[in-house]
């Protein structure tokens, strides 16, 4: 190369993606999930930059398997997923530090495609570590990432010229509460055009005892993500949670087809919380609820697809039917 033509400089930038409506601010949602019982937090407020971290090596636990079940799935069949959509664009939602997403990434690499990258998640720090990672992986990658809620609507998210394929993995779908998951599959589903498509996994209903130890590892790693969140109100409420009185705890809720995670006051105690000028008491054995992690049977999830106006294009399950990916499109 001639002239000035130097180490080309990584090809990244960061965009905030504004709510499309108004969502609960964090105080809004303590203030209301406190008053419900048992007392209750969205899942969103893990995720801090320690939090994040912390989600990142749940995922190297040898108890949580998705991780390693969907990551599996993707490596085997990446070149086979994207060549079937040839996307132009690739929009991860919650994408975290991306790592699976590598896979998908490097089988375009392979079949010849390049992709725009558009990772969006809540938390900034880990949108320009997936970048950064994935960029020294993948250098001809450009990478637009995308800050904001997903909960407060995708009508502000862009809408790149091509076809985009829309990935949300993690069975993060299950997060949700049906109707609320249902409303996000459908906006998906909505902006799809006919040439677009949705990789979305799904963690699969499985023997209990597998579940339970996944969200509860011998190493202690997503007892300490649990009792993040109680740092994350201490730090932006100014509250007082003794994030060590409080014990984890992870239960798959058969009926439910849930596995619901909490964490339980050791002792009666009350919570000073100076931003709400409230005060709150947890008797002792007290629950809180800090997350919902559905898991669902083959039915189920054919149902919720159809429910957001999708189809089935290709449906790979992992082995012994524990995790399952799902490339979806929007019937003509
Ligand atoms: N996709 C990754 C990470 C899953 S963890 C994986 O499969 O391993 C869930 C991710 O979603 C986290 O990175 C978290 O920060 C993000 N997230 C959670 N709630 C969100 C919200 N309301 N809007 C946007 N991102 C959110
Ligand atoms: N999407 C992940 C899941 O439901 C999120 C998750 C994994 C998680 N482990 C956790 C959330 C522990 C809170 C606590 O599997």
């Amino acid at each position: 190369m001639g002239g000035g033509a130097t180490n080309s400089k990584p090809d990244f930038r960061m965009h905030a993606v504004p709510g499309a409506h108004a969502v609960p601010t964090l105080a809004e949602d303590v203030a209301h999930g406190f008053e419900q019982r048992p007392r209750r937090l969205p899942p969103k407020y893990f995720y801090d930059a320690h939090g994040s971290a912390l989600f990142d090596r749940i995922c190297d636990t040898p108890e949580y398997y998705p991780t390693r079940s969907e990551h599996a799935l993707l490596a085997e069949h990446a070149d086979a997923l994207v060549e079937r959509v040839r996307p132009d664009h690739i929009i991860e939602l919650g994408s975290g530090t991306a790592r699976k997403t590598l896979a998908l990434l490097a089988g375009c690499e392979r079949v010849g495609l390049a992709p725009v990258y558009w990772p969006f998640d809540v938390c900034s720090e880990v949108v320009e570590q997936a970048a950064g990672h994935l960029q020294t992986r993948l250098p001809w990658l450009r990478v637009e990432g995308l800050v904001g809620d997903y909960t407060a609507g995708l009508d502000h998210l862009p809408r790149p010229v091509g076809r985009t394929l829309y990935v949300f993995l993690g069975g993060t779908f299950g997060n949700f509460d049906p109707a609320e998951g249902r409303a996000l599959l459908s906006e998906v589903a909505g902006r799809m055009g006919p040439n677009d498509a949705l990789l979305l996994g799904v963690d699969r209903v499985k023997e209990r005892s597998i579940i339970e130890a996944a969200y509860n590892d011998a190493a202690g790693v997503t007892a300490a993500f649990n009792r993040n969140v109680l740092e994350v109100i201490n730090r932006e409420l100014d509250a007082d949670f003794e994030p060590d009185a409080f014990r984890h705890e992870a239960v798959f809720n058969e009926p439910r087809g849930q596995l619901e995670m909490y964490l339980r006051a050791e002792r009666d105690m009350s919570v000073e919380c100076a931003a709400l000028a409230r005060q709150y008491r947890f008797a002792a054995d007290e629950p809180l609820l800090t997350e919902i992690s559905r898991k669902f049977t083959d039915d189920q999830i054919e149902r919720e697809i159809a429910a957001a106006g999708l189809r089935r294009r290709a449906s790979l399950v992992a082995p012994g039917d524990y995790f399952a990916l799902e490339l979806l499109e929007r019937p003509p």
